[in-house]
C-alpha cells in the first residue's frame, strides 16, 4: 500500500523533516504529490485545528477546492454542528497531551453542499524537534454508504423483529416503521398513508407524534393539485418520487408555504406495493435539500416494503374480522325476518342491526308510497325526537328523495337548505347522513337513510357492504310486503267468506222460519264443548263454519216437507233423510269449505250405527259432526217446530242424557253437560 509506506517513511524519518513538509502549506512538498492519488482523505491539522493539508480525495468528498480549504477551521467548517463540541473536545484534550490520540474515530463531515458523510479516521500526532505537539495527521475513509448498510440491517433485523414477534395494532406497527426513520435514518418527519379508492390519502401514522405538519394535510393520489406531490405521484406510478427542493417549481406547490414553515425542505414518497396494487405510501422529510441520494432511497424504499406486509396481515385480519361482522348482520337480519311475522319488529330488528354493522347513530326506513309518489316514514332507529317521523319526502326532493330517483347510494356531510328535514337533522344533532335506495326487482320500495353525529368516513368496503345489506333488505321487505299484501287479501276473503256463509245461514232460517237463531245458538254451544275437548286452532274455525251450514241441505228440500206441522209420510221422510247429502254436494263444491264438510255430512249419523246418511258408528263418526249432534237435537228439542212444541229445557237434558252412548258420544254428552251445568251457574 503506497499510504503505509508514506506513512512509515514519515514515522521513519522524525519528527524534524515531517515537520518542516507540513509546514509547507502551499501545496504540501512536491515529493508528497501522490497523496492526490489515495482513494483516502489525508488531512492535518495545526494545534488551533486549522487546515494545513489536505488531499485530492479530502476536497472530493467535502465538495470544495484546496483553496476552500486550507487555513480554515476545520470544527467550524466541516464538522455538523450537532457533533462539533463533541469532536473539537477531543481534538483539544489530544493537543493539550491529557488524551492518547485516538487511533480510531468515527463521526460525520459536513460538505460544503450541506450534506454529511461519515468518515472513519486514523490519527497519529506529530511533534518538533522540542517535543512540542504540533500537528495531528488523519487519514480518513468514507464509510457513509457502509454505514448505512450496516444501520439498515440494524433497523430491519430490529423492525422485523419486532412487527413478527410483538402483537402489535396495524396502526402501531406504521408508527413504529416512522419512528426508525426518523430515529435512524435523519428524516425530520415521516408518515405513511393508506391510498383510498376515492383518491383520498389517509394518513394512518407519522412520527415525531407532536409534529404538526401532517395535521390537516390533504393529499390525494389522483388527478388534482393535490395529487401531485410526491406521494400523489408515487402512489400512482408505482415508484419511489423525490422532490430535492420544496422550493422549486416541480410538484409541490399546495404545501410549499407550510413546509418551509416547518422547516422541510425535501420530500421523497415510496409506494407500499402488495401483490393486489399499491397499499398506501411512506412519505419522508427532510430539512436540507437534496437529502435523498441514492442509498436512502434505496433505503426507505425497504421500509415502505416492510410496513406494507407488517400491514398487510394486520389489515387482512381487520378486513376479515369486518367480512364477518358483515356477515353475521346480514345473517341476523336473514333471521330476523324469516323468524317474525310482525314486519314491525323485524324492521325494528333490521335497523338495529344495520346501525351496529354499519357504525351509524340511526337509521330510518323511508316507504315509497307508489301513489302519492312521497317517501313515508314507516320505522326508525336512534332517533331522540320524534318529528322525523311526521315528515315526508317527496320523490327527487332532498338526499333522500333523490336518492330514490337516481337509485345510488347519496350521501352528504353538510346539510343544505336543499334538505326539505335540515330542522329536524339539526335537533337530531345529525352531522353525516347517506340514502340507500332499496330496490327489488328493479322497482324502488323505499330508501334506507343513515344518520351519524359524528362525521363519518365513508370508504369503499363500507359502501360496499352498504349496497349489500340493501340489497338483501330490499328483498326482505319486498317478500314482507308481499306477505302483508297477501294477509290483508286473506282477510279480506276471510270477511267476504264469513258474511257469505252467515248469509247463506240466514237464507235457510229465512225460509225454515220456526228455527230462527237456531244456527247462531248451536254455533256457541258446540264451539264450547269442542274446546272442552280439546281441539283448537282451524278445527275450530271449520267447525264454527260447519255448525252454521248444518242444515242448508234443507234448502234443496220442498216447502211442503220442511213445514209440514204434522209427522212426515216414509216418502216425505227420505226426501228429509237426503239434507245432509245435498249439503256436502252444495258445499263440496267451494274449496275453502271442504274442511267444514264434516258436521253438514254427518250431524245425522247415530252412535250406535242407526243414523244417516251413511250409517257410521261410534269413532267412525267425525268428532264435530258427534258433537254437533248432540247440540242440535238439545237446540231442537227446546224450541218449536212446525210439527210439535218445544220441551223444557230439563227435559231435552234428560233425553241427551238417556240416549247417551246409543244416539250420542258418551265423551260428548259429558261435555255437553259440564257446559250446560257451567251456563246455568
Ligand atoms: P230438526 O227439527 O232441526 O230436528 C233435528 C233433530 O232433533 C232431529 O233429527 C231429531 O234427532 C231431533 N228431534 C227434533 N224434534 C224431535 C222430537 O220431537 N223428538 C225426538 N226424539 N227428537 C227430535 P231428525 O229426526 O233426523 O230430523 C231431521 C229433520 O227432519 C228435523 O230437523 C226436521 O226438520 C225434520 N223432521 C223430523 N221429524 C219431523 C216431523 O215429524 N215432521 C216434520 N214436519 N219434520 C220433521
Ligand atoms: C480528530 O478526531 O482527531 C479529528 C478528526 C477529524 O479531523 O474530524
Ligand atoms: C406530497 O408530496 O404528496 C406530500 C405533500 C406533503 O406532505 O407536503
Ligand atoms: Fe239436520
Ligand atoms: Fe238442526
Amino acid at each position: 500500500m503506497i499510504f503505509k509506506d508514506w506513512y512509515c517513511d514519515i514515522m521513519s524519518k522524525g519528527g524534524k523533516k515531517v515537520s518542516e513538509c507540513l509546514a509547507f502549506s502551499g501545496g504540501f512538498d512536491k515529493s508528497y504529490d501522490f497523496l492526490n492519488l489515495l482513494n483516502v482523505i489525508v488531512l492535518s491539522l495545526d494545534v488551533d485545528g486549522r487546515v494545513v493539508f489536505i488531499n485530492r480525495k479530502g476536497c472530493e468528498i467535502l465538495e470544495c477546492s484546496k483553496e476552500d480549504i486550507l487555513g480554515k477551521d476545520w470544527f467550524d467548517n466541516f464538522i455538523p454542528k450537532r457533533v462539533r463540541g463533541e469532536v473539537k473536545g477531543v481534538f483539544e484534550m489530544i493537543m493539550r497531551g491529557e488524551l492518547k490520540p485516538v487511533e480510531y474515530y468515527v463521526n460525520p463531515v459536513l460538505t460544503k453542499g450541506g450534506k454529511e458523510r461519515v468518515i472513519s479516521w486514523r490519527n497519529t500526532i506529530l511533534y518538533d524537534e522540542s517535543g512540542k505537539i504540533v500537528r495531528v495527521l488523519s487519514v480518513g475513509e468514507d464509510i457513509t454508504q457502509l454505514e448505512l448498510q450496516n444501520r439498515t440491517l440494524r433497523v430491519l433485523y430490529e423492525l422485523t423483529r419486532g412487527l413478527v414477534s410483538e402483537k402489535l395494532e396495524p396502526l402501531a406497527r406504521a408508527r413504529k416503521v416512522t419512528e426508525m426513520c426518523v430515529k435512524e435514518f435523519g428524516v425530520s418527519l415521516a408518515w405513511i398513508g393508506r391510498a383510498e379508492s376515492d383518491g383520498s390519502v389517509r394518513i394512518l401514522a407519522w412520527y415525531p407524534e407532536d409534529h404538526d405538519y401532517v395535521k390537516d394535510l390533504i393529499i390525494r393520489w389522483d388527478d388534482t393539485p393535490y395529487g401531485r406531490g410526491s406521494t400523489g405521484r408515487a402512489i400512482s406510478k408505482k415508484e419511489a418520487i423525490v422532490i430535492e427542493d420544496v422550493t422549486l417549481n416541480g410538484g409541490f406547490s399546495p404545501w410549499r408555504e407550510k413546509a418551509l414553515a416547518f422547516k422541510l425542505r425535501s420530500v421523497a414518497s415510496f409506494p407500499m406495493i402488495l401483490k393486489d396494487g399499491v397499499y398506501g405510501v411512506l412519505t419522508v422529510y427532510s430539512d436540507s435539500v437534496g437529502f435523498f441520494n441514492e442509498d436512502l432511497k434505496e433505503i426507505f424504499q425497504v421500509m415502505a416494503n416492510i410496513a406494507a406486509s407488517a400491514l398487510e396481515n394486520a389489515f387482512l385480519f381487520e378486513e376479515s374480522q369486518k367480512k364477518l361482522k358483515m356477515l353475521q348482520a346480514l345473517r341476523n337480519i336473514d333471521l330476523a325476518i324469516t323468524g317474525s311475522l310482525d314486519p314491525n319488529l323485524t324492521l325494528n330488528v333490521i335497523l338495529n342491526e344495520v346501525i351496529h354493522a354499519l357504525e351509524v347513530d340511526a337509521a330510518t326506513f323511508l316507504k315509497l308510497n307508489t301513489w302519492t309518489k312521497e317517501l313515508e316514514y314507516v320505522a326508525g332507529r336512534g332517533l331522540i325526537g320524534h318529528r322525523i317521523k311526521d315528515r315526508v319526502v317527496r320523490l327527487g326532493e332532498g338526499i333522500a328523495g333523490k336518492s330514490a330517483l337516481e337509485k345510488r347510494i347519496l350521501w352528504l356531510e353538510k346539510f343544505d337548505e336543499a334538505e326539505p328535514r335540515l330542522d329536524v337533522f339539526e335537533e337530531e344533532g345529525f352531522v353525516s347522513y347517506v340514502a340507500a335506495p332499496l330496490i327489488s326487482k328493479g322497482r324502488i320500495l323505499g330508501v334506507l337513510e343513515l344518520f351519524a353525529r359524528k362525521p363519518l368516513e365513508i370508504k369503499e368496503d363500507w359502501l360496499s357492504f352498504l349496497e349489500a345489506l340493501t340489497n338483501q333488505l330490499a328483498i326482505a321487505l319486498d317478500n314482507l310486503e308481499l306477505l302483508t299484501d297477501l294477509e290483508k287479501a286473506n282477510v279480506k276473503l276471510f270477511q267476504a267468506y264469513e258474511s257469505t256463509i252467515e248469509a247463506l245461514a240466514k237464507a235457510l232460517e229465512l225460509k225454515d222460519r220456526e228455527t230462527e237463531g237456531h244456527s247462531e245458538r248451536v254455533v256457541a254451544l258446540t264451539l264450547k264443548i269442542a274446546k272442552k275437548l280439546g281441539l283448537e286452532g282451524d278445527d275450530l274455525l271449520n267447525i264454527r263454519r260447519g255448525a252454521l251450514l248444518h242444515d242448508l241441505g234443507k234448502l234443496a228440500i220442498p216447502d211442503s216437507v220442511l213445514l209440514k206441522p204434522d209427522k212426515l209420510t216414509d216418502e216425505e221422510w227420505e226426501i228429509m233423510k237426503k239434507h245432509p247429502v245435498y249439503a256436502f254436494e252444495l258445499l263440496s263444491k267451494i274449496e275453502y269449505l271442504r274442511p267444514a264438510l264434516d258436521i253438514p255430512y254427518y250431524h245425522h249419523e247415530r252412535w250406535d250405527g242407526s243414523g244417516y246418511p251413511k250409517g257410521l258408528k261410534g269413532e267412525e263418526i267425525p268428532l264435530p259432526a258427534r258433537i254437533f249432534a248432540v247440540v242440535d237435537v238439545y237446540d231442537a228439542l227446546t224450541h218449536d217446530r212446525p210439527y210439535r212444541k218445544a220441551w223444557s229445557e230439563e227435559e231435552a237434558i234428560e233425553y241427551i242424557k238417556r240416549e247417551s252412548g246409543r244416539l250420542f258420544d258418551p265423551k260428548v254428552v259429558k261435555a255437553f253437560l259440564e257446559v250446560i251445568e257451567e251456563k246455568r251457574k
